[in-house]
């Protein structure tokens, strides 16, 4: 029986791994990951590496055993048919009859373009019939703290979500849910609602912003339209602007707003405050 985590060198899965290892024998952690290099230093710490890939079916054949429980850390390649990569994850899961099918989707409130690859991946798991557990993990602060180069340059946020707020929380908080179901007791077929403990503006952003650097840092509304040209003209793909614009359009309904506790009562802690991810981000 392993603990068996995907996406295992992305950023959220290098939290879950570590987070593990404070729990479990290293040997009862497999990481699946598409490049064995970028996992040598779990390698080093005894974690066992699977090579597999969500775009070929046959790299998971066998990569399961019954009683496994599993992560499966959803894809970021939104032009490859994210639901199809975890639908093939799913099936060999099934397969093999985990214990466990832990899959990191969005609050059920969002209803952005961005949520239907994970609605669809929750019905392709619930059709399995395998005991899972759904993390509906809200945003993380690092979305906005890992970006902030732009900000500091205009000396503004610029959102176009209005007065909307965000229940945000960093990877490290929702990788805590994620270890808490992966090691506990009693999670199969459980639906968690994550996000922060604290909701907060874009306005109260800025002011965070703005103590924290002694730079008067403004907040600057505009529509989604001109949140499109501003990204078209920093570079940014049409498509992916179009997800962001879908995001805080999102935001400004309050769809990522998450009040369930879920988050902070799997960690067994309070959630970060967003304060300690912009400190995190401004001491590089
Ligand atoms: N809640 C949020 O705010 C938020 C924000 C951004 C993304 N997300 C979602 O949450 C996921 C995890 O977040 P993150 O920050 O850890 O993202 P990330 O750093 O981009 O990690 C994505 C992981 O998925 C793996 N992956 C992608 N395509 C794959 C494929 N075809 N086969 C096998 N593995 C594949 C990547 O493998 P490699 O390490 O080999 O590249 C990587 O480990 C993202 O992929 C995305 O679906 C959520």
């Amino acid at each position: 029986m392993s603990i068996v985590v995907t996406g295992a060198t992305g950023h959220l899965g290098r939290h879950v791994v570590e987070q593990l290892l404070e729990k479990v024998p290293a040997e009862q952690i497999t990481a699946v990951v598409r490049d064995e290099a970028k996992a040598a230093d779990f390698a080093a710490r005894g974690v066992k590496l699977a090579v597999a890939d969500y775009n070929a079916p046959d790299t998971f054949d066998g990569l399961f055993a019954a009683g496994d429980k599993v992560l499966l850390i959803s894809g970021n390649e939104f032009d490859k048919g994210r639901v199809q990569q975890h639908r093939v994850v799913i099936d060999a899961a099934r397969s093999a009859g985990v214990a466990l099918l832990a899959y990191t989707s969005a609050p059920g409130s969002l209803e952005a373009a961005l949520a239907d690859d994970h609605r669809a991946t929750e019905e392709a798991l619930l059709a399995s019939g395998l005991p899972y557990s759904l993390l509906r993990n809200g945003w993380y602060h690092e979305n906005y703290t890992e970006n902030l180069a732009p900000v500091l340059e205009h000396d503004a946020v610029v959102s176009a979500a209005g007065e909307g707020r965000v229940s945000s929380a960093s990877r490290a908080d929702y990788a805590a849910a994620a270890v808490a179901v992966l090691t506990g007791e009693g999670h199969e077929n459980t639906t968690y609602e994550l996000g922060g403990d604290v909701a907060w503006s874009f306005a109260e952003y800025a002011a965070e912003l703005s103590r924290q650097t002694g730079k008067e840092i403004a907040y600057n509304a505009v529509t989604g339209e001109a949140l499109k040209g501003i990204l078209a003209g920093a570079g940014v793909p049409a498509p992916f602007a179009e997800i962001l614009v879908g995001v805080d359009a999102s935001i400004e309904k309050g769809e990522l707003v998450v009040s369930s506790g879920d988050l902070s009562r799997l960690a067994g802690r309070p959630t970060t405050p967003l304060a300690e991810a912009v400190a995190a981000a401004l001491k590089g």
